[in-house]
């Protein structure tokens, strides 16, 4: 059951091992639903107060106090989940996913610093996208409702597009990190914790990525995505 992730997950790390099926079609339920913390990290200390100190000094410049910036290609971290957090500050500790900042910051994280980071981000409440300058296009939005839909965004990401547990929330984030996370999933150079982006982007021709982000950085909520189908 722990394909993907086991590998990833050195002893040290002491990361919750995690559980994303690489093929979606055979799941019944979302795998947001379904993390398992088989080794999870020792239990939460208090350090909320700490961390939350400690991102307004190293990661509010960048990612904005409340989890929000209007920095390019820099993703708003508001509402996140912490498991999808803590996921990612260990690919960028351990040089799989890879940015310039994020590394070289995530290098210096200890295993109880990835866990303090996270948790705060975790407490974040999400922050929604400001309203958009000019309208959204209606036939580009129903193009990328329709690809979100036959390339089982939501199911994964969840009706909202919220995410939960491992899954990240991608509604209203960036359209500008979307695209550029997309086109990395789909190229290789962004590997995943697990296979399940790698597999859900693979078959998508690269203007439709494009379509899919532009969509997603402007997602108008459940009933938008499910309505005219
Ligand atoms: C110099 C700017 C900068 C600073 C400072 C910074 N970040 Fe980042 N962060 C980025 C950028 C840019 C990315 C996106 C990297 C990419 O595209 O792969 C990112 C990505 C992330 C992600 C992954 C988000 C996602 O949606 O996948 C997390 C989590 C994160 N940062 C947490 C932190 C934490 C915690 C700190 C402070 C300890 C921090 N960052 C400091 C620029 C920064
Ligand atoms: C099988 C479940 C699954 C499906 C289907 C899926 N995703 Fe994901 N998605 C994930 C997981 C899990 C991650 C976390 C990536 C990792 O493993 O590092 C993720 C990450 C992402 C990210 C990166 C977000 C960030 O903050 O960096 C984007 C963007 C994204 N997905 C968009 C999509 C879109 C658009 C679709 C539909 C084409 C889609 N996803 C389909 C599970 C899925």
């Amino acid at each position: 059951m722990i394909r993907g992730a086991a590998g990833l997950v050195s002893g040290a790390a002491a990361l919750a091992l995690l559980v994303v099926p690489p093929d979606a079609g055979g799941q019944q339920k979302a795998p947001a639903a379904r993390a398992a913390t088989s080794a999870p990290p020792a239990a939460a200390a208090p350090a909320s107060v700490s961390y939350a100190q400690r991102f307004a000094g190293l990661c509010a410049a960048c990612h904005g106090a409340n989890g929000r910036t209007d920095m390019p290609l820099t993703p708003v971290l508001a509402g996140q989940p912490s498991l999808y957090a803590i996921t990612q500050l260990f690919l960028f500790r351990e040089g799989r996913r890879s940015n310039e900042a994020m590394t070289a910051i995530a290098r210096t994280l200890t295993d109880g610093d990835l866990r303090g980071f996270s948790e705060y981000i975790g407490t974040l409440p999400p922050v929604p996208a400001p309203p958009p300058a000019t309208p959204p296009d209606p036939a580009r939005m129903a193009k990328g409702r329709a690809l979100a839909e036959q390339h089982k965004c939501l199911f994964c990401h969840g009706a909202e597009l919220r995410g939960g547990q491992q899954v990240p929330l991608i509604a209203g984030q960036h359209e500008d990190y979307l695209r550029e996370s997309l086109r990395g999933f789909h190229s290789g150079t962004r590997p995943g914790y697990t296979q399940a982006m790698t597999a859900a982007v693979s078959q998508i021709a690269p203007e439709d990525l494009d379509t899919l982000a532009y969509y997603v950085a402007r997602f108008p909520g459940a009933a938008g995505a499910s309505s005219g189908k």
